[in-house]
């Protein structure tokens, strides 16, 4: 499958960023020692223009292993992949039935992963990211795994009101995600993310986990070759597109209001699963860090979360019917 009419979204900035992860899981799920499989991730690769010459496998990438992005931050991928798969199927496992993606981007969890019977997913990012991915899933005959609730939003906005018409139930228990996107946002959207999770989960309690960079790269990090490899192979400028403004501090904010709070180095997990990237000189995911943070129910909270909700969310329907997509896979 080579080239989609669909693929205006993952084209160009920030939604090019979703094929570079699909094809760093891509080479990730070929690999005789894999550590998460995604068999969907090398069709997104093929079926869209800018990506349908990337490599899906090590083999036929530049210098292999030693490639900077295709050996390195692949593997790098693929741990990050791994590593959340785990957690949100744990937390799933534990009776959590909500769980929400936030920049999905072309994460094929909901369609891969074996969910507990009664989960409901919902997965927002931007319109056009969305309608790529499900164009290629449709062609496939994939079916969800799950329920899904694929919402089209701006993360910038405010996406919480999208949410809560889409179905979400602030009274129940709910698992959040937002893996490779908080890199993109400003600190404003960052800090509305985590007011709108620490409101949603307030009733209901629930996990999150997110990968943030601590502090401003170094001139010697900006020149790793990581991210000249992106620019010169698949016209990906990273250094573009991280917002560099100074970030919150997330995990203390999340911890200031009754959260318990972990912050985990990529590393922590490399030692943890027996492989994935180890620390380099200069490194460019050196400053990356995969915060998890779990909240109680909250009772207070939870016998007036119907007045909350419809207080402070004010929910609205979506103008648009193709900005909320429904795809009941799992009945
Ligand atoms: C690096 S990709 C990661 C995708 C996915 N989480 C994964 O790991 O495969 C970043 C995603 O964030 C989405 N994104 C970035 N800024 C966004 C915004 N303001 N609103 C909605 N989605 C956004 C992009 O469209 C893209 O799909």
């Amino acid at each position: 499958m080579t080239g989609s009419p669909h693929d205006a979204g993952v084209i160009e900035g920030v939604g090019r960023t979703a094929l570079l992860v699909a094809a760093g899981r891509a080479i990730e799920t070929h690999r005789a020692d894999s550590l998460a499989q995604d068999v969907y991730a090398e069709h997104f690769v093929r079926a869209a223009r800018a990506s349908a010459d990337w490599p899906v496998r090590i083999e036929d990438a530049p210098g292999g292993d030693a490639c900077p992005l295709w050996g390195r931050l692949a593997r790098y991928f693929g741990l990050r992949t791994r590593v959340l798969d785990d957690f949100l199927l744990s937390a799933t496992g534990r009776g959590t039935s909500q769980v929400v993606l936030l920049g999905a981007g072309l994460d094929a969890r909901p369609f891969r992963l074996g969910w507990p019977d009664g989960t409901t997913i919902f997965e927002i990012d931007q319109e056009q990211v969305l309608s790529f991915k499900h164009s290629v899933l449709d062609r496939l005959g994939a079916r969800p795994t799950a329920s899904l609730h694929s919402i089209a939003a701006d993360l910038r906005e405010d996406w919480a009101g999208a949410l809560v018409a889409a179905g979400y139930d602030a009274t129940e228990p709910s698992v959040w995600l937002a893996e490779g996107l908080l890199l993109y946002l400003p600190a404003a959207a960052e800090r509305r993310l985590v007011d709108t999770v620490d409101l949603l989960t307030a009733a209901g309690g629930g996990s999150l986990a997110y990968e943030i960079k601590i502090g401003a790269e170094s001139p010697a990090v900006r020149a790793n070759p990581l991210y000249s490899t992106a620019l010169e192979q698949i016209g990906v400028d990273l250094l573009a597109l991280f917002d560099t403004e100074p970030r919150p501090s997330s995990a203390a904010e999340l911890t200031g209001r009754g959260w318990s709070t972990t912050v985990r180095t990529p590393f922590d997990f490399t030692a943890q699963y027996g492989r994935g990237p180890l620390p380099e000189q200069h490194d460019a995911v050196g400053t990356n860090r995969w915060v998890f943070a779990d909240r109680a129910r909250d009772a207070a909270a939870s016998a007036s979360a119907e007045t909350t909700q419809s207080a402070r969310l004010d929910p609205e329907p979506p103008t648009n019917p193709t900005d909320h997509l429904v795809l009941d896979g799992a009945e």
